[in-house]
């Protein structure tokens, strides 16, 4: 059973996760190549079950109630369970999935232990810590959030961890339909959403003076075109390299 403690966070921030924090089908496909022909899958820090296969045997864990709560009723079944001690014997599934999650962890290595354990084979979908930290939101508007991202786990350290055999950069399609903190990178006045500021993390956990500071001098560079002419460059691009990658790794 989780501990009331480690689940906090999602059980306060994970209201109407579901509504923004949609699949996006090219990680899906992405996500779904790396499972490759596995049959049993372990999703730990499943949430709402964003990036499950529903054509394979598949076990949910998450601490949150709040977050299980909010799985579709066909999903596949649901425990609560937190990374660091799941409640499966040695290699009970083909591989362990753990998507958006690790950086969350209060152990992620022993998290990452618990993977290896329960499976032989690996998929974690990671980001680059300092890659977020020079997006334009972070860097120009909002720096505090530099202060939660940089005690995170970074995706380097996740692999190394888990020495994995594959590194593959998932990069953001300008219309990303996944609330992560940087998808909206070619389309700034989403940030000025709350509801878009909820679903994410790094945001709703930076301190809400800094948020509100940051948003009101966004509000003010949307309004004077000045946003634009300083980000040209990034509105030629259809996709970009937010730093997200997909760890794949047969122990
Ligand atoms: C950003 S959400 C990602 C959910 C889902 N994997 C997805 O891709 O939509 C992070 C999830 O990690 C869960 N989480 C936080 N701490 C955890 C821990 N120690 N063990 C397992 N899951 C945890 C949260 O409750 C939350 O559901």
């Amino acid at each position: 059973m989780a501990d009331a403690a480690d689940t906090a966070l999602y059980d306060q921030i994970g209201t109407g996760y579901s509504l923004g924090r949609r699949t996006d089908p090219r990680w899906m496909a992405a996500i779904l190549d790396a499972l490759g022909t596995a049959r049993v899958i372990a999703n730990v820090g499943a949430g709402t079950g964003s990036y499950e296969p529903g054509d394979r045997r598949l076990l949910a864990l998450e601490p949150s109630t709040k977050m299980i709560r909010q799985r579709p009723h066909d999903a596949s079944p649901a425990v609560r369970a937190l990374a660091e001690s799941l409640p499966l014997r040695d290699h009970a599934v083909d591989v362990a999935l753990a998507v958006l999650t690790v950086h969350h962890w209060t152990n992620w290595r022993a998290g990452l232990a618990e993977l290896r354990r329960i499976a032989p084979r690996q998929v974690v979908l990671a980001y680059d810590t300092h890659r977020h930290t020079e997006f334009w939101l972070v860097r120009e508007y909002i720096p505090e959030i530099a202060d939660v991202e940089l005690t995170r786990p970074s995706a380097d350290d996740i692999a190394n961890e888990l020495a994995a055999d594959s590194v593959t950069p998932l990069p953001l399609p300008w219309d990303f339909t996944d609330s992560v903190l940087p998808a909206h990178w070619r389309r700034p006045a989403a940030y000025l959403d709350p509801q878009v500021r909820r679903t994410c993390s790094a945001l709703a956990q930076a301190d809400p003076d800094a948020v509100e500071r940051g948003v009101r001098r966004l509000t003010r560079d949307l309004h004077s075109g000045r946003w634009h002419a300083r980000h040209q460059d990034l509105l030629k691009l259809d996709q970009w390299d937010a730093g997200f990658r997909l760890i794949v790794s047969r122990s």
